[in-house]
């Protein structure tokens, strides 16, 4: 897959699971294309996409490139090991009914750290991560936080993601997998945190989503590119503690 593929303006949400229908809702009219990545994406007959309100799918618009079935295979050499993937995308259209608007749906069967890579620099929309965990049944991936891996498109996600936003950019955290402590904070408390600066960017509080089963609050910023003295000196003090694995 060649950067490019995701048209005009992006929004990317990794690791979604099928935390789908509360983002489309809430943004599916601001982005060309809404992008949902994951590893257990699976796109034979299995597949069913809840129905959104306000949306319907455009049946014959349906694209899938790659197999429509793979699992994640790991390979150990001594106590290093990395996991593959075949990759995979399903590519739709999805028309919002009352004004008629058109927009791509993509969900991407793979790793996150690569979908980030693909989109090209400049038009990334809205970046969204939620939900997640360092813990069993979380991807352990933190996206929001500049941490070094042996792998370099592994590394440092958050600058990554810098590169990649038109800016002013939305990024939206409910304070998983990062290592910004006010992401952590207005997640988990609520504590009418409206804005900071953090790794070179202006965060300002713009919306607050919250989930029927979700203790946690999804809060999306604005960023800006912050004065160049803070540029990349923001540290948190939420430590998250290493990565056992080490996906590719
Ligand atoms: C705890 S679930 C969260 C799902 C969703 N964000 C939500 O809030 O409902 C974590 C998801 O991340 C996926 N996952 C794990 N590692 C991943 C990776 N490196 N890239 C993409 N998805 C990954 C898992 O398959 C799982 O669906």
């Amino acid at each position: 897959m060649t950067t490019g593929f995701y048209d005009g303006n992006v929004f990317l949400y990794p690791c979604a699971g099928m935390d789908i229908v509360q983002p489309i809702s809430a943004f599916g009219l601001q982005f060309d294309t809404m992008l949902f990545v994951d590893l257990g994406y699976q796109f034979d007959s299995g597949f069913h996409l809840p129905k959104i309100d306000g949306w319907k799918e455009l049946n014959e618009s349906v694209l899938i490139e790659g197999p429509k079935y793979s699992s994640v295979k790991i390979f150990q050499r001594g106590k290093h090991f990395r996991k593959e993937i075949e990759p995979a995308w399903r590519k739709s259209l999805y028309q919002h009914t009352e004004s008629g608007r058109c927009i791509n749906i993509v969900f991407r069967r793979g790793f996150g750290q690569y979908a980030l890579q693909e989109i090209s620099d400049g038009t990334l929309g809205m970046f969204l991560h939620r939900g997640d965990s360092q813990g069993e049944g979380g991807s352990r991936v933190c996206y929001l936080s500049n941490r070094k891996m042996k792998h370099a498109p592994l590394s440092n996600l958050l600058n990554t993601i810098k590169s990649k936003l038109a800016m002013p950019g939305l990024i939206g955290s409910d304070g998983s997998n990062t290592s910004i402590n006010e992401l952590y904070r207005a997640g988990n408390e609520n504590d009418k945190l409206t804005e900071f600066t953090q790794h070179g960017l202006h965060w300002r509080r713009r919306k607050t989503l919250v989930r029927p089963d979700d203790r946690r609050l999804t809060v999306v910023w604005q960023v800006t590119a912050a004065n160049s003295s803070n540029e990349f000196s923001g540290k948190s003090k939420t430590s998250m503690g290493d990565l056992k694995h080490e996906p590719r």
